[in-house]
């Protein structure tokens, strides 16, 4: 079959890269994908927020399936559109991607499934914020806003003034937002592949939200991942698997039209092991990505067609035993303004491999800068120290002007 990735950052050079290796997939293009994308993919410079562009790209090709990698076509109804037209999408329809699209609805399916979630508020213009704030006080205050902010919409803060400016910015522009009670604990990541017939559980993985090392410094997409995550140990899998993700399966299997895609289980485990639900989204996580699809060595556009026709009970998955480990550079600014354009040079590579984020070609064919995250290194080892051991040597023949990433990803693990 052929296949179409949409996006363009590290998640979708990794699906490639899976897709590549996949003996049921014969072509790959992808929109508008990225310099790394190009060497292994057809790219096509269309918007992808644009369904009818996206349906006519199919018909012209002859795709066979469409993998959606960002949030923002599918809630503005990708698969709807593509669903409509017979055309078989891996991401799902807006009415269900919408648990990433609104933290709120995310809270109050989550109390219709009876997941463990943290205890919330909704705060609005008539509300007492300085009475919620009081509280919500034995801990740091967690700000969320309800709209898809590209990862700016949520503050964990201690300090008070922060957080009432926070509320009442959001107020005023969203109408309302919510105040959550502060999970302790120590995050992993678990992306669930679903459809109505089956879901499979992929390796678990654990992102480094913190542009800086030491958990320091401003939120960001994420600044490296590795898989499997160890805080996932047998015990909690069996809570994850009961209290989170069979409901879940149950509740996106009895909507009008099922969930066909991932669900990425953002997870908070606490001291007792105890699994709770941070967010969800539904897409694959950017960098977790880049360290799951790896550990895959079953067909990975099997495995994605089949979620996508509603086959997925007549998949079989299997792992390699292995570690990934993937580390991400950043250009200069980043996570706040950026600085674009930059040649970036890479030197030889023994083993592991980059993944392509922002990066394109100028008109002298050279490599550039063109985003935020412009690349992560990613290696995969039979332990965790060979395989950061791997995508640390990837990193150092990588030269960028001005960029930055952190030195302590998998850390915890070791
Ligand atoms: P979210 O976009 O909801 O994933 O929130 C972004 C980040 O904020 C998460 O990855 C956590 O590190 C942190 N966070 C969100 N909600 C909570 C919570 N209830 N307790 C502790 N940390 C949280
Ligand atoms: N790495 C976090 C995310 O993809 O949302």
């Amino acid at each position: 079959m052929d296949v179409l990735v949409i996006g363009g950052g590290g998640r979708e050079h990794a699906l490639c890269m899976g897709l590549m290796e996949s003996p049921s997939v014969m072509d790959i293009h992808c929109a508008p994908g990225n310099a790394g994308t190009s060497i292994i993919a057809w790219n096509h410079d269309i918007d992808v927020n644009n369904s009818g562009k996206v349906v006519a790209l199919v018909k012209a090709n002859g795709i066979d399936l469409v993998v959606v990698g960002p949030e923002a076509p599918l809630c503005s109804g990708l698969a709807d559109k593509l669903q409509k037209e017979g055309i078989p999408c891996f991401g799902p329809v807006a009415a269900l991607a919408n648990l990433e699209g609104s933290k709120l609805h995310a809270k109050q399916v989550m109390k219709e499934a009876g997941v463990p979630t943290a205890d919330f508020q909704i705060l609005d213009s008539q509300s007492d914020v300085d009475g919620a704030l009081d509280a919500f006080s034995d801990n740091p205050w967690v700000i969320k806003r309800d709209v898809l902010a590209g990862g700016k919409g949520v503050v964990v803060t201690s300090d008070r003034n922060e957080a009432k400016n926070f509320i009442e910015n959001s107020v005023q522009s969203d109408g309302m937002v919510l105040l959550e009670a502060f999970l302790p604990g120590e995050e992993a990541s678990m992306l669930v592949i679903l459809d109505e017939t089956d879901f499979v559980t992929l390796p678990c993985s654990q992102d480094h939200k913190r542009a800086y090392d030491g958990d320091q410094g401003p939120n960001t997409g994420g600044m490296g991942a590795y898989a499997p995550a160890p805080v996932v140990n047998e015990e909690v899998y069996s809570k994850v698997l009961e209290s989170i993700v069979e409901p879940m399966h149950h509740w996106c299997s009895n909507q009008d039209s099922p969930y066909r895609g991932v669900l990425y289980v953002g997870l908070m485990i606490d001291s007792k092991g105890d699994p709770y639900v941070v967010e969800f989204n539904v897409r694959f996580g950017d960098p977790e990505c880049q360290v799951t699809i790896p550990l895959i060595s079953s067909d990975l556009g099997e495995l994605l067609m089949g979620a996508a026709t509603g086959t997925l009970s007549e998949i079989d998955v299997e792992y390699v035993e292995a570690h990934a480990l993937t580390v991400v550079l950043a250009a200069e600014g980043y996570p706040g303004s950026v600085v674009k354009g930059r040649r970036i040079e890479i030197g030889e590579i023994e083993d592991g491999w980059i993944n392509h984020a922002g990066t394109g070609l100028n008109q002298d064919d050279e490599l550039i800068s063109t985003g935020g995250r412009v690349l992560s290194c990613t290696g995969i080892a039979d332990s965790l120290d060979k395989a950061k051991e791997i995508a640390y040597a990837v990193l150092n023949e990588v030269e960028l002007e001005g960029s930055h990433h952190r030195n302590d990803i998998g850390s915890k693990a070791l």
